[in-house]
C-alpha cells in the first residue's frame, strides 16, 4: 500500500545541490573552489570565462552530497552567459577582496542581478548564502574590515568567513559550514534554518551602523540637516543611543558607530548658541 510517510531509507539518498560563485572579477572565486577542490593556489589571473563547471562529492554527517559548482566569471562582459545559470541553485557563495572596497559595495548588486534573472522563482529563503571575505593574507591593502563585512552578511542571515585561497585560510571551515547548510536546508524542507545564522540585532541597527559609517559629516551622521537646533540635534542623537547602545545592541561595529555619535553631536552643540 502507497504511503505519504518517507521511507527512512530516502533520507540516506545521495543529494545532488547545486551552488554558484557570484562576485566582481578578479576577488578569487576560482581560486577559492580550487584551493577546496584541488588543494593548490595558482597566483596567475586566469579570468574565468562565461562559467567554469565542475562536480564534487562531500559527505554530510551520513549523507553522500554531489555538488554541482558554477563558477560564475565576474566580468560584466559575461552577463549573458551567466545570467542563465542562476535558476535552481541552493547556494551561493559570495566573494569580495578585503582590499577593494568597490568589490564590497558590488555584493548588493550581486544579488539584485541574481534576483532579477530568477525572475518569479526567486525564494531567497531557499537558498544559503555564504560570503567570502577573501585575500585576507594581504594583510596591508585591507580596506574592508571584518566587522563591517560580518554586519553586512549577518544581517541579512548569511553565513560570514574570512578566507585566503593563497594560504587556504578558512577554505575547508567554510565549505563545511556550506554543505551542511544546504543539506539541513534540503531534510528541512527547502526552507533555509534560521536559528543557525542567529544574529541578535536587528536589520534597522545594522542599518543605521552602515549609514553612520558611511556619513559624510556630523549632521549627517546624526540624520539633521545642517543647521538644525539643539533640540533637533538631541532628539536625533538619544533615538540613535537607543537604538545602538552597547548594553542593547551586539550588531558588529555598534561600539564604534555609538563612540561616533556620541562625538558628533558634542561637536555639534559646541557650535550650536
Ligand atoms: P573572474 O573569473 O574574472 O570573475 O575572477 P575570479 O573571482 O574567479 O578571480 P580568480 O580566482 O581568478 O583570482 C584573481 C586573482 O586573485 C588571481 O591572480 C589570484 O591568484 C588572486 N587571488 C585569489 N585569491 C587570493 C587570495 O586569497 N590571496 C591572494 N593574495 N591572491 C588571491
Ligand atoms: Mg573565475
Amino acid at each position: 500500500m502507497e504511503t505519504n510517510v518517507p521511507k527512512r531509507r530516502d533520507n540516506k539518498k545521495p543529494l545532488r545541490v547545486k551552488v554558484i560563485s557570484l562576485g566582481n572579477a578578479e576577488v578569487g572565486k576560482s581560486c577559492i573552489i580550487k584551493r577546496y577542490c584541488e588543494k593548490r593556489f595558482v597566483p596567475k589571473y586566469l579570468a574565468t570565462i562565461g562559467i567554469d563547471y565542475g562536480v564534487t562529492k562531500v559527505q554530510v554527517r551520513d549523507r553522500e552530497i554531489k555538488v554541482n559548482i558554477f563558477d560564475m566569471a565576474g566580468h560584466p562582459f559575461f552577463y549573458e552567459v551567466r545570467n542563465e545559470f542562476y535558476k535552481d541553485s541552493q547556494g551561493v557563495l559570495l566573494v569580495y577582496d578585503v582590499g577593494l572596497r568597490d568589490s564590497f559595495d558590488a555584493l548588493d548588486s550581486w544579488l539584485g542581478e541574481m534576483k532579477q534573472e530568477m525572475g518569479s522563482q526567486a525564494n531567497m529563503d531557499s537558498i544559503v548564502f555564504i560570503v567570502c571575505a577573501n585575500k585576507v593574507d594581504l594583510l596591508k591593502r585591507r580596506v574592508v574590515d571584518e566587522g563591517e563585512g560580518r554586519l553586512w552578511a549577518e544581517s541579512r542571515g548569511f553565513h560570514y568567513f574570512e578566507t585566503s585561497a593563497q594560504s587556504g585560510e578558512g577554505i575547508n571551515e567554510m565549505f563545511q559550514a556550506f554543505f551542511s547548510s544546504i543539506t539541513d536546508m534540503c531534510e528541512n524542507g527547502g526552507k533555509r534554518p534560521v536559528s543557525e545564522v542567529s544574529v541578535g540585532f536587528t536589520k534597522e541597527q545594522a542599518d543605521t551602523i552602515r549609514r553612520i559609517r558611511n556619513s559624510k559629516d556630523s549632521w549627517d551622521m546624526l540624520g539633521v540637516k545642517p543647521g538644525a537646533t539643539r533640540e533637533e540635534v538631541n532628539k536625533a542623537y538619544r533615538k540613535l543611543a537607543v537604538l545602538l547602545h552597547p548594553d542593547k545592541c551586539v550588531a558588529p561595529g555598534s561600539e564604534d558607530a555609538f563612540k561616533a555619535v556620541v562625538n558628533a553631536r558634542t561637536s555639534l552643540l559646541k557650535n550650536i548658541k
